[in-house]
């Protein structure tokens, strides 16, 4: 098995350059099933999450060629299957994000039921709200959900929570409906922008990406165009987070500083040091910083996926920090894994009381999912000591290289082949 050990204590010095973003290009490779022609995307991060969407897509028929480290080719002019299988669909939830597509492409999409996963039960009832609205039959049994729509057409729908996967689906669905569709309280999250200008520049239309008003007019047709993905906010964030956690000096490289405002508030309140400079942001910080409080929204509010990182920087902060999730219904798992390490957090309905330590100790822990496994990183730097985290194909997912990064900036950490027992996956 493998695992990522680090001896903690080393203040990160360098530049770190961010990824594309792996929740803008999952949408925009399952948005490539729209268009009668190869779609090229640019910037693509090496992450296993892009690599089972590139499977969903090859299983669906689609020829995904890539080209060098961070492009591909997807021709999806051929579409041979409307299956989504529960292999795919267990490992990633995102799969789902090729119903809307196949539904308004070819008029018929089934997929195995995600269910739940390790941050929460995870419904999807917002998305078939949305394909209802547009005139789909769903029909949903042994297992698996389809959606028939012989037509699409363009209707009013009202989403009750600005869920991100949810509007992109609808986006895409009515991208080729008959007539105009209008998303109330859409998500305005900047992956719904990158969708959205994708989406335009393939010959769809859609007005007010960003905000929470989208209108789409349906056309006819859909062509295959180049795209670049924007720059990953959560990565940016996770490094930022790094960096201030271990009294270093980074450069936070390839960013678009807008995206990144609620992180740079909070660590600058935390009393750390954010400057843009350039194309990034230098964060620079000498411990021990104060503690804040955070409180997880929709986006322009404060990320439920910088949420466990930054939970990780309190703990070592002075004073006590209150954190509150409200986007998902079980996004602590990585409490439990922290106190291994000597942090004193005590959980309280939806909010975390951080009280900060001095100094945390290096232990055995698991990541549980993508970003409670970053937060784990975070607290094996600052603490004393070897920190063992086992499960790193969760943190795979969503970070590109982020060993080799953290080793370029000054980090002793490597990655290992050591015993121990084997962990499935589950979000
Ligand atoms: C996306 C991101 C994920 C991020 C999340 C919130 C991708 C691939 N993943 O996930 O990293 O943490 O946004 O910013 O982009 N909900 C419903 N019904 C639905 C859909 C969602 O009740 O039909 C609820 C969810 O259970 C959750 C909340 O809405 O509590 C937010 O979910 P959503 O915004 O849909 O997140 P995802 O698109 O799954």
């Amino acid at each position: 098995m493998e695992k990522i050990i680090i001896n903690g204590g080393n203040p990160l010095k360098g530049t770190i350059t961010v990824s594309g973003a792996k929740n803008a290009v999952l949408p925009i490779m399952a948005a490539s099933l729209l268009a009668e022609g190869p779609c090229r995307l640019m910037d693509i991060p090496r992450l296993a999450d892009v690599t089972t969407m590139s499977e969903v897509l090859g299983f669906l028929g689609g020829r995904i060629v890539p080209e060098g480290p961070q492009e591909m080719e997807i021709d999806c002019s051929e579409i041979t299957s409307v299956e989504a299988p529960y292999e795919y669909v267990r490992r990633m939830r995102a799969s789902f994000l090729v119903m809307g597509p196949l539904l308004a492409r070819v008029g018929r999409a089934r997929m195995s039921l995600p269910g739940g996963c390790a941050i929460g039960t995870r419904p999807i009832d917002l998305h078939l709200k949305g394909f209802a609205a547009l005139g789909a039959s769903i029909s949903i049994g042994h297992g698996s959900i389809e959606a028939t729509a012989p037509e699409l057409v363009g209707a009013r729908v009202y989403l009750d929570f600005p869920s991100v996967g949810a509007t992109e689906n609808i986006m895409m669905a009515a991208a080729l409906a008959k007539g105009v569709t209008v998303i109330e309280n859409a998500a305005e999250e900047p992956e719904i922008v990158d969708l959205a200008n994708f989406l335009c520049s393939m010959g769809a239309r859609v007005m007010g990406a960003g905000t929470k008003i989208i209108k789409i007019e349906g056309v006819k047709h859909m062509r295959g165009v180049t795209h670049g993905v924007i720059p990953d906010r959560i990565e940016a964030g996770t490094y930022m987070v790094m960096a201030a956690a271990t009294g270093g000096d980074v450069l936070v490289d390839n960013v678009i500083t807008d995206h990144l405002k609620p992180v740079v508030a909070k660590l600058a309140e935390a009393g750390v040091q954010v400057k843009e400079e350039g194309s990034g942001i230098r964060v620079r910080s000498s411990r021990p910083l104060c503690a804040v409080d955070i409180k997880t929204l929709p986006y322009p509010g404060f990320p439920t996926d910088m949420q466990a990182q930054t939970m990780a920087l309190m703990t070592g902060a002075q004073g006590t920090s209150v954190v509150t999730e409200t986007v998902f219904e079980n996004r602590f798992m990585h409490v439990n894994e922290l106190k291994r390490m000597g942090a004193s957090i005590i959980i309280e309905g939806h909010s975390a009381v951080v009280k900060g330590v001095p100094r945390l100790t290096g232990a055995k822990v698991k990541a549980t999912d993508l970003r409670a496994g970053a937060a784990l990183v975070v607290a094996g730097l600052m603490a004393d000591g070897e920190t063992e985290i086992a499960a790193v194909q969760h943190i795979d997912r969503g970070y590109e290289n982020m060993v080799q990064k953290l080793q370029a900036v000054g980090a002793d950490i490597t990655r290992e082949e050591r015993d121990g027992e084997e962990c499935r996956l589950c979000d």
